[in-house]
């Protein structure tokens, strides 16, 4: 179930910092149908124009520039902040992530300090766990970082938190797990497994895992995970709240790979890869409770049924990327 978003949405400006990019955009596209004004501000890093759709105005920028982030928060009734380097740019050059991650997040809540939005909702990750001693990880499990991403996410909650708690800015903060669906483009060099198992199978080639491949991820549908983003914009009860976002159901990424297959109606051959993942996380999957009780959220797709929407839309779109490229 959807909520009614016009009565929250309906003729009101809205910014989305990183509206051009995989969730971003589909959170846009709910905005617009909506009827909400909205602004996309993207640097198309990773993000593509053409994912915002006509209604939307799109302005090409980075929200390290101060200025042009002051300019359009001030007419933004409620913001979200997606705009993010991803962990692989991160991993490669942490300053940049530093720039834009930690100092795009910055400049958001100074100008929303300035021209006081209804809410801001930031956007951060279940990477923030690290490796968990016990699962499923709750919000207020520690928080270990084990990357220079999960440290700019972390540190952008932080910068939530302080501008809450010090100016009394209303500001969400929901942690992903594992995003994948339609518009999950593989072209995109952090496009998530799922992207690449499917671009794999499509090419008949073996699906690469990392390791032993019994690392357990929470694998979140897209468009559950922009209805907690969206309620977490309107719930009363978010403003200062931080909030897991996933299903609660632990999946290997072998039984990730057999289910893609199954979906892609192809024989599984899986060819393990020495090789660390990215973020070295054995086990991952989170206590979800919270946004079942104060957001009224639950997800709504199972992992079966989300990977043959993303399968049919994969085929849709026919890429013709290589498993291979990065
Ligand atoms: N997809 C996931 O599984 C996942 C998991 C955890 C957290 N997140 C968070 O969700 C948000 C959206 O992620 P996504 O999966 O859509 O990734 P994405 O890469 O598709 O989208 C990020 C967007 O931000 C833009 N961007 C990057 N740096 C920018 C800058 N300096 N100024 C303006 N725009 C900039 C990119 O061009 C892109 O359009 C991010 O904040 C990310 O950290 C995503």
């Amino acid at each position: 179930m959807t909520t009614n978003l016009e009565p929250s949405f309906g003729g009101r400006r809205v910014l989305v910092t990183g509206g051009a990019g995989f969730v971003g955009g589909a959170l846009v596209h709910r905005l617009v149908a909506a009827g909400a004004r909205v602004t996309v501000l993207d640097d198309l890093f990773t993000g593509r124009r053409e994912t915002v759709p006509a209604q939307a105005e799109f302005v090409e920028g980075s929200v390290t520039d101060q200025e042009l982030v002051r300019d359009l928060v001030r007419h933004a009734s409620v913001v979200f902040h997606m705009a993010a380097r991803n962990i692989i740019a991160s991993t490669k050059n942490p300053r940049d992530d530093f720039e834009a991650n930690i100092g795009g997040t910055l400049n958001v809540l100074l100008a929303a300090r300035e021209s006081g939005p209804e809410r801001v909702v930031y956007t951060s990750s279940t990477s923030v766990y690290g490796n968990p001693r016990t699962i499923p990880i709750n919000e207020d499990d520690q928080v270990v970082a084990l990357s220079p991403y999960a440290v700019s996410k972390f540190s952008g909650e932080l910068y939530c938190h302080a501008f809450y708690e010090s100016y009394g800015l209303p500001v969400s903060v929901v942690r992903y797990s594992n995003v994948y669906g339609p518009g999950q483009r593989p072209d995109n060099p952090y496009c998530g497994v799922v992207s690449k198992f499917l671009t794999s199978a499509r090419a008949g080639e073996p699906l690469g895992v990392h390791g032993d491949g019994e690392q357990t991820r929470d694998f979140t549908y897209i468009d559950d995970a922009v209805e907690a983003t969206l309620l977490a914009a309107t719930h009363p009860r978010a403003e200062g709240e931080v909030f897991n976002v996933g299903t609660g159901i632990e999946t290997s990424v072998n039984q990730l790979a057999r289910l893609v297959c199954t979906a892609m109606e192809r024989p599984c051959e899986i060819m393990h890869i020495d090789r660390r993942d990215v973020d070295n996380i054995r086990r991952r999957v989170v206590n979800i409770e919270k946004a079942r009780r104060m957001l009224r959220w639950s997800p709504q797709v199972t992992l079966d049924h989300g990977l043959a929407k993303t399968v049919e839309w994969f085929l849709r779109e026919g890429f013709v990327v290589s498993a291979d490229e990065p």
